[in-house]
């Protein structure tokens, strides 16, 4: 018989735009005992953690909770709930994750109106409220912290603008919340999904959102309950025969009204021929959302009191979270975004000291992110193999038009330390000197140490 070793990961500095290193009380957190997930004591924990999270989004919303799946489950939930086939969507594109947000939108049946920026730029929110005002969106989806060009993208405006008009605004803060200000109710933002596996440093698993009535109200214009969680008072009400909306009242005499019809043999379809119910819509008459792992009026009816049943609850994960956002919270969010501030100014002074040049218009740098052009004659892969093999130290590569024109290195959570930062300068000098690159030695080393003994930032 095969032996497969005992798992034993090499300890690592992860300085990439996520996944970052987990905080330690989060691992420990993990390891906790299972429970239940109707136990009381958990959905405890389950409230708690929605208490928090809404003081992390800075919001009164009631929705306030953790889609289980990685980031973009998040992002592919908010959208399945609030585009409805044929709505129209704006989507500002500056980077690849605006990108994703209009590849997640066609999919679901927008129609998809884009503005793009060059890579490296953000948006004058001008630019975006007036593409608002020529293409009358039912809804702006667009990113706040882009990690491939580590840009960030102002919102305030844009937000207050899509309120105004009665536009929705959807925002994808997965790299930004925990890092840098994410001001949901200041900033009229209707939903945010944030990250776990980037600045709260909790392993890629669950994506935080949170997402207000003007929201909500699209979502259960749309709700369909599940026919097998309806009370036995309501047999049939799986929707439009029992909430008098569009759909036919009597079981059609054809089969191809059955839903999932195609799944069925004939013989199997012609047993439960005289079994057959008219197909279901939703319950208020909107359009079914599409995804049933992803229908957020359904999930939110398992985080409210009512506990109705969807999936089973990822109980580790949430455990994880909460750890998360308690360690934040902790911190306090200034706090936390001056030390995030603090350790980019150190990196930056360092990068540049050492002769390396920032990618991207400076003045809409995303703090948690550095972009490093690869110096002419260097080859990026193998600097970033040298850094992790010789000094367990990782940054990322990028995405598309960048792909082998920049590193990038992130300072996010955990991750974003005096430390962090100072070995990984003090290696990425020594490796660039062993490609052959020509650069002061010991600058960069003395000039972060230098914004450190000058105290904050
Ligand atoms: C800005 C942004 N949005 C969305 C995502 C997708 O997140 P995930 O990989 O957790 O699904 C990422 C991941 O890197 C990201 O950086």
């Amino acid at each position: 018989m095969k032996r497969y070793a005992d798992l034993s990961p090499t300890p690592r500095t992860i300085m990439t735009p996520g996944p970052v290193e987990a905080d330690p009380r989060v691992l420990r957190a993990m390891s906790h005992t299972i429970l239940g997930q109707f136990d009381p004591e958990f959905t405890a924990i389950m409230n708690e953690t929605m208490e928090m999270l809404r003081e992390l989004f800075r919001t009164d919303n009631r929705w306030a909770y953790p889609v289980d799946g990685t980031s973009r489950s998040g992002l592919e939930a908010v959208l399945a709930g609030l585009i409805e086939p044929g709505d129209r969507l704006l989507v500002p594109i500056f980077g690849r994750f605006g990108h994703l947000l209009t590849e997640l939108s066609q999919r679901l049946g927008a129609e998809v109106y884009t503005i793009e920026k060059p890579w490296g730029e953000v948006f004058e929110p001008q630019e975006v409220i007036e593409a608002i005002d020529a293409c009358r969106p039912d809804l702006v989806a667009i990113v706040h912290g882009e990690t491939s060009t580590g840009r960030v993208q102002p919102l305030e405006a844009i937000g207050k603008a899509c309120r105004e008009r009665g536009i929705l605004i959807a925002v994808d803060a997965v790299a930004t919340l925990g890092g840098v200000p994410v001001e949901t109710d200041a900033w009229c933002l209707d939903a945010v999904v944030g990250g776990a596996q980037k600045c709260l440093s909790v392993p890629s698993g669950m994506a935080p959102i949170t997402y207000n009535e003007r929201a909500e109200a699209k979502l259960l214009r749309r709700k369909r309950v599940e026919r097998g969680l309806q009370p036995p008072s309501e047999p049939a009400a799986d929707g439009a025969a029992a909430s008098g909306s569009a759909a036919p009242a009597a079981a059609p005499a054809g089969l191809a009204a059955l839903p999932a019809v195609g799944s069925l043999s004939p013989a199997a379809l012609a047993s439960a021929a005289p079994t057959l119910q008219p197909p279901a819509a939703s319950e208020l008459g909107g359009s079914v959302i599409r995804s049933n792992y992803l229908d957020l009026s359904q999930l939110q009816d398992y985080w409210s009191p009512a506990r109705l049943n969807h999936h089973t609850e990822m109980t580790s994960m949430l455990y994880a979270l909460r750890e998360g956002v308690r360690i934040v919270l902790e911190e306090g969010l200034e706090e936390r975004f001056a030390r995030h501030r603090l350790h980019e100014s150190a990196l930056v002074a360092g990068l540049e000291a050492m002769g390396q040049r920032l990618y991207g218009n400076p003045a809409c740098k995303l703090a948690v992110v550095a972009c490093v052009e690869i110096p002419e004659g260097i080859d990026g892969e193998s600097v970033r193999s040298m850094l992790l093999e010789q000094f367990g130290i990782e940054i990322a590569s990028s995405f598309g038009p960048l792909k082998g024109r920049i590193w990038r290195i992130g300072t996010m959570g955990y991750s974003c330390s005096k430390r962090n930062v100072l070995l990984l300068l003090g290696a990425l000098e020594a490796v660039l000197l062993r490609h052959g690159a020509e650069l002061k030695a010991g600058a960069a080393v003395q000039a972060a140490l230098d914004i450190y003994e000058g105290g904050s930032v």
